[in-house]
Formats: C-alpha cells, structure tokens, sequence
C-alpha cells in the first residue's frame, strides 16, 4: 500500500488543491491494489469498513475538486471484475465457427453443395471426419517455433490472453521441434479435461466441502480463465490440435498432411481423425467413432467433416459466419426412461405457467437429470405439434409414470412421452391449474396473434402482482441480457424482493434510499450484503441510470421485443415519451407499461 497522506484526517473542504491531488492519486492507488487483492487473490487487504471509508473519500475529494478527477479514478471502474482482467488479442485470422448436421441426409447435402460449388459433380473428394472435443477452443501463437501467446476463441476476432495459463498445460509444447516450422504460425486446438480428471476435481471438492463442478466442459473453460495460473496449474487439462489460422508459409497441401505434420512438431493429435474418400466412408467413420464414444474418457458432442484438399478449402470459403469446406455432424440427442415423481407449475417471467416434471434421478449420457419440463398443458394431456396442426397423437402423462426422456446438447431435458400408457393402476389425469400456483390470480390463455386460436400456454394475469412474475421480471431487468448492471443478479433480487426494498422495477433505481429507509445493518440480519458490496451496487446501479433507449427497452422484457424489435422501436420513437404516448392513446398501457411509467420520472 502507499503511504497514507496525513491530510486525510482533514475534512474535504479544507483541503489545499495540492494536497487534494496527492490524496486523489493515493486513493486511486490503493484503491486499485485493494481491488485486486479482493478479486483476484481472494485475499482482502483492507476491512470493508476501511475500505468503505476510502470509496467515500474519494467520492468527497472529486466533488470538490472536480478538475482533479483522474482518468483512473476508482469511481470510474466498479471493482476489477475478472472479466476485464485478460488483455484482449485480436486473432491473426478469425475464429470460425461451424454449421451443423443432424443426420445422413444433412451430410450427403453438404458433400453435394461442397462438388457443385467446385464444378465436380460426379467425383468424390476426400474429406477429413474429426472428433468434435467437447471443450474450449484455444488459438497458440507459435514465433520461431516458440510458443508467444495463446487465446480463447472471444467473439472469434478478438479473444483474451490466456498464455500463461496455457503455459501450464504439459500437453503444450514450448517450443515446436522439426522441419519446416513456419516462422509465424497460429495453432488452434481444443483444451479439455478427461472424465477421470474431472471426477477426481469433483470427488476434491466434495472433500472440502467446496462447490463441485457441473461438467467436463465448463470446467476446462473456466480453468482456462483463472487470474492465477497456479489455480490453472492445478486442473489437469489437455489438448488436441485441429486446425491453424495464421501462418507465414505454407506448409501443407491438406488438412491430413497439416496434421500429420503437427504430430511432427510434437503437438497432440486425435487418434480418431480419419482421411475417408466416399460418403459412405464418412458416415462409417462416424459410426465407428459414436461407438467409441463411451470408451474415449472425454466429452465429444460429433464428427467435424472438412475437405481435405486446402485448395478446395480456399476456393469453398467462407459463407457468413462458417466456412463452406466443412460441417459438424452432431450426435442424436440421449434419451433414457424414469418415473415421474411429481408435477409442478412453475411462473415464468411473462406469467407463462410452465409444468416440470419431478424425476426419479437418472444418468443421461453421463448428467444425472432429475426435472424435465413438461411445456405446456396441450403438451401434458398428449398433443403434439403436426403437419396438420396440434394434434392428440400420445397418451397424457401423470404422476407415477414412467416416461422417455431427452437431454440435446445444453438445452433442459424434456419429457418426449408415456413408456407404458397402457398400465392398469396409473394415477389421476393432471388437473392443469386455472389460477397461479404463486398467487392466485386468473390463468388464462393468450390468443395467438397470427392464428387467432387460443395459445398453448396459460398466462398468469397478475403481472407484478405475483411474486414469481416480479421476481422473473426484475431479474431480468437487471440482468446482462438487459439493463447489465454489474453484480446485481437473481440473488441479489430474491433478497430484496423478500424485503420488500425492490418490489418493481423503478425499486431498483431508488435501491439506495429504500435500503437507508429500511435501517440497514451490514451485521445484523443482512448476511451476504456487506458494506462494500452494498456502495459497489449502489454504484453499479447509478452507472445505469442513463442508459441507451433501446437497452431500456429490451430491459421492460415485453414479449416479442427482443434486441432488434428494440432497436427498431428506439430508432422510431427516439424516447420514452413519444414511445409510452402512443400506447396511452391506443388504451394499451393497462396492458403491460403502466408497471413501468414511474421508471423514467
Ligand atoms: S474446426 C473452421 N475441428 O468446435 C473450423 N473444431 O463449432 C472451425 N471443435 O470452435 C473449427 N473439435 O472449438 C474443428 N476437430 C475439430 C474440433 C472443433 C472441436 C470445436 C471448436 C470450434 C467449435 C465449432
């Protein structure tokens, strides 16, 4: 810490200007080293009732002199949120992503768009089939052979420094070894953890009595993007290299010899990846690799195709987010069969009521799955959607069932239907509720606005008067989806809610003075909403108090105004008042706004 100017026992108001500038240059000091031993180190340097203390003051100081506020003034950054923490690297060449198939039918159009856009319509072309690894993609610059910087993906052109968490992984090498090396080149590979890593980090976890990790996946990126390479250090990663972005030479004629000659330089190859000239070599290969899966000992979620030859591959290109020479073939989502415990109604942000079924535990393709959702009341008593509209096409499902589950990718699992629904003893037909489980109001069904026929979902109408509703709602008020406001999120909402401090969401914006009024007391009953997290939200909260008209909308959460509905409306109405002006002469704010009017006075 620097040295503590004596004049801070002074008050503000008497201070010379010379003596305010050094105090301004010592708080955003020590600020800035408490910051980050708080964040990044865990470990705090300062209480935070001193720390309180030197916020205020700087507060104070700028105030009165606000010619002397520093472009590094503590009040301009909230806390070093992790996030900010990794410089930014803007990629030599981007990041792609990749379209998906889904079945056979899929892979064969992608062979035949890929020979048409190359004028070869009846030969085959070799293609490369991969293991999709199901881990975090990562970019390593390679300088002279020497291993410089390394990237996660970001948005796919510019992605943060990870290199020295990187640099942990043995599975990396330093520097590359043979011929050929191109001076500068950008290796690009997946990093991820084995399931027996993955268990053993769990099973440590446990031990402690520390949060345990949700899956393979998340882990390895979140291993990735540790401040503390030592953490990094600690988490057995690995990796397997794919593919390049930059490089000074050519060094390859094909995506098969580029990787073999990987394996050369000593980076890690897949031992699946395979060279197949037909279609049916590929989708033998992918058979076989989906065969393999529950024996490789890491998460795979497909088969990654691509044109071998790199000539095809650059006269392919790119369409608009994927390259054209290649295609991910997902594997099927896994299914798995278990009773249905219970069935509960949930209330969703618009007032939606959403059935979930209470499972008997189950493993589905290595995620023990216990709620499904149900989707709808149609859903519940055996519709379906058709080609010829919603039709009855199954049995209903109710409690004591045993039901076919599905998990696809990171969607929530759904019930698909009834395994017996011919049994003898089965339980009552599911009453679906006509009022809100939460509170009571009327639940009714929208009409679909296209169709004109009543919707499959029931609404409750109780708007902000029902707890589920206002708590969803304001949730996602604040939440990065819309008004983003820093280190407020769901459990910050439920505690407040409870209180009855922020019941809408104008609450929000007065969160400062409701707290005042309600006698706060950081020691007594208010357990997880210390001091120094209570001036960091009030901060956050008035960092947002002008924010861009279309984000404010998005942050109202109306149905079917999402980011470009709000960018459209924002664009024509330009304000809150000629936007809510219309809606009062069309009698529509009873319909939704007046919930919000107060937020802009
Ligand atoms: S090729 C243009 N090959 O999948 C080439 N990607 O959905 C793009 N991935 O971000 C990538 N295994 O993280 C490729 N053998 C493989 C892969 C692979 C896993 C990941 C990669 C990428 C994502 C694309």
């Amino acid at each position: 810490m620097p040295k503590r100017p004596d004049s801070l026992d002074k008050p503000a108001s008497k201070l010379s200007e010379d003596e305010a500038s050094a105090e301004l240059a010592f708080l955003a000091s020590a600020l800035d080293i408490a910051d980050k031993a708080y964040y990044q180190n865990d470990a705090p340097l300062l209480s935070d009732k001193e720390y309180d203390q030197l916020r205020r003051r700087n507060s104070v100081v700028e105030r009165k002199f606000p010619k002397l506020i520093r472009e590094d003034s503590p009040t301009h950054n909230v806390g070093a949120a992790p996030v900010s923490e990794f410089k930014k690297v803007e990629h030599l060449v981007p990041m792609l992503s990749l379209d998906n198939a889904f079945d056979d039918g899929d892979v064969s159009d992608f062979l035949d768009r890929m020979k048409r856009f190359l004028s070869r319509s009846s030969d085959d072309i070799a293609i490369m089939a991969e293991p999709k690894i199901d881990g975090a993609s990562a970019n390593l610059l390679y300088r002279d052979g020497k291993l410089v910087r390394a990237a996660t993906r970001g948005n796919g052109l510019i992605g943060e420094d990870i290199t020295e968490n990187i640099r942990t992984i043995t599975d990396i090498p330093e520097q590359l070894e043979g011929q050929d090396i191109p001076s500068e080149i950008e290796i690009r590979g997946e990093v991820y953890m084995s399931w027996e890593s993955f268990r053993a980090l769990n099973a440590e976890a446990e031990k402690n009595g520390t949060k345990t990790y949700v899956n393979p996946r998340n882990t390895a990126a979140g291993s990735l993007r540790q401040i503390d390479p030592d953490v990094t250090r600690s988490r057995p990663l690995q990796f397997f290299a794919y593919g390049w972005g930059g490089a000074s030479e050519a060094f390859a004629k094909s995506q098969w010899e580029a990787l073999q000659t990987f394996g050369r330089w000593g980076l890690p190859l897949n031992p699946l990846i395979k060279r197949c000239e037909t279609l049916e070599d590929v989708l033998a290969h992918y058979a076989f690799i989906q065969s393999e899966r529950p024996n490789l000992g890491y998460d795979i979620d497909g088969v990654v195709y691509k044109a071998d030859l790199l000539e095809f591959q650059s006269r392919l290109g790119m369409a608009s987010r994927a390259p054209r020479w290649a295609i991910a073939h997902k594997f099927p989502a896994e299914k798995a069969e278990t009773i249905v415990e219970k069935i509960d109604i949930q209330v969703g942000r618009t007032g939606s009521l959403t059935p979930v079924a209470r499972l008997t535990p189950i493993n589905v393709g290595g995620v023990v799955v216990s709620n499904a959702t149900l989707h709808n009341q149609d859903y519940i008593a055996g519709f379906r959607r058709t080609e010829n509209g919603t039709e009855k096409i199954t049995s209903d499902i109710r409690v004591g069932d045993r039901v076919l589950i599905q998990r696809a990718g990171d969607v929530i699992p759904q019930v698909l239907h009834v395994v017996d629904p011919d049994r003898e003893d089965r339980g009552e037909v599911f009453e679906f509720p006509n009022t809100c489980p939460e509170c009571g109001s009327l639940a009714i069904r929208d009409v679909d606005v296209k169709t004109g026929e009543p919707d499959a979902r029931v609404r409750c109408t109780g708007g902000l008067v029902c707890p589920a509703q206002a708590q969803e709602r304001l949730k996602y008020f604040v939440s990065r989806k819309a008004l983003d406001i820093d280190g407020f999120g769901d459990k910050q909402i439920e505690l407040f809610y409870e209180r009855g401090i922020v019941k809408t969401p104008a609450d929000v914006f007065r969160l400062e003075s409701r707290i005042a009024e309600e006698g706060y007391d950081p020691l007594g009953t208010w357990e997880g909403f210390g001091e120094t997290s209570a001036r960091k939200l009030f901060d956050a909260v008035d960092d947002k108090r002008t924010s861009p008209f279309d984000r404010f909308l998005i942050s109202l959460g109306i149905r079917h105004v999402g980011s470009s509905v709000s960018k459209g409306l924002a664009g024509y109405f330009i304000d809150w008042e000629p936007f809510v002006a219309v809606f009062h002469r069309a009698g529509m704010v009873e319909h939704g706004l007046r919930d919000y009017e107060t937020l802009r006075t």
